[in-house]
């Protein structure tokens, strides 16, 4: 069975509701999913305790914590992040700038790749924050697995997230459209099941 790290930040829930939408589709489609929250050690103490995302921390207290050296472990790995000005959050731009070794020892080649993001506008970033995370799969050497429109029947109707290249959330706290999550669960489905082909 193929094992899978969904590697995300999220400061107000909505990417770890993608996260979770995205994991319940490995499931079903026969991988092992690994939800991983990456350490946020900067975040100030008045963030954490403002309104959304004290919640949105609690929420995810029962999520293991994403360690660099884990991340050889997994046959593929799905990054998520929401978008900050257009791209994505400093975050998981730390995590990724830790994996230094890994790329110095080839850890990760050939592994498959996937990214997902959200944002509050419509034109604010779900393509570019997507495109942007994803050069760090050309680094590493790793296989991309974008969503497409032939495996979610979704991205040709959605007016809010969800598109070729990733699954993504358009809004601010509103949880996901059927469509977000009807996409990002197909995604999963697709993505476990090009890794199974990839790690055979
Ligand atoms: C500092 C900052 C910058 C942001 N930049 C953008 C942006 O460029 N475009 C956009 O549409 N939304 C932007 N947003 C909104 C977030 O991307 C959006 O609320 C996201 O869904 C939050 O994800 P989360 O709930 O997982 O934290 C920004 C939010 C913050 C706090």
């Amino acid at each position: 069975m193929t094992s899978i790290g969904i590697v995300y930040y999220s400061m107000y829930g909505a990417t770890y509701e993608l996260a979770q939408a995205i994991a319940d589709g490995v499931e079903k489609g026969g991988g092992t999913a690994h939800l991983r929250k990456v350490p946020d050690p900067l975040l100030p103490d008045e963030v954490k305790e403002s309104d959304g995302v004290r919640e949105s921390i609690a929420a995810q207290d029962e999520v293991t914590t994403a360690t660099v050296d884990e991340l050889p472990e997994f046959d593929g790995i799905v990054f998520g992040s929401p978008t900050r000005f257009g791209s994505a959050t400093s975050q998981l731009q730390s995590f990724f700038d830790q994996t230094g070794p890994l790329w110095a020892n080839g850890s990760l080649l050939g592994k498959s790749a996937g990214f997902f993001t959200g944002a509050s506008t419509a034109h604010g970033g779900h393509e570019s924050t997507i495109l942007t995370m994803s050069t760090y799969a050309f680094h590493h050497g790793m296989v991309i697995v974008p969503v497409g429109y032939a495996v979610a029947g979704g991205v040709q109707s959605t007016r809010s997230g969800g598109g070729p290249y990733g699954p993504t959330q358009l809004g601010d706290g509103e949880g996901l459209t059927d469509e977000e999550r009807e996409i990002a669960v197909d995604y999963g489905v697709h993505f476990a099941q090009v890794t199974e082909k990839l790690a055979a």
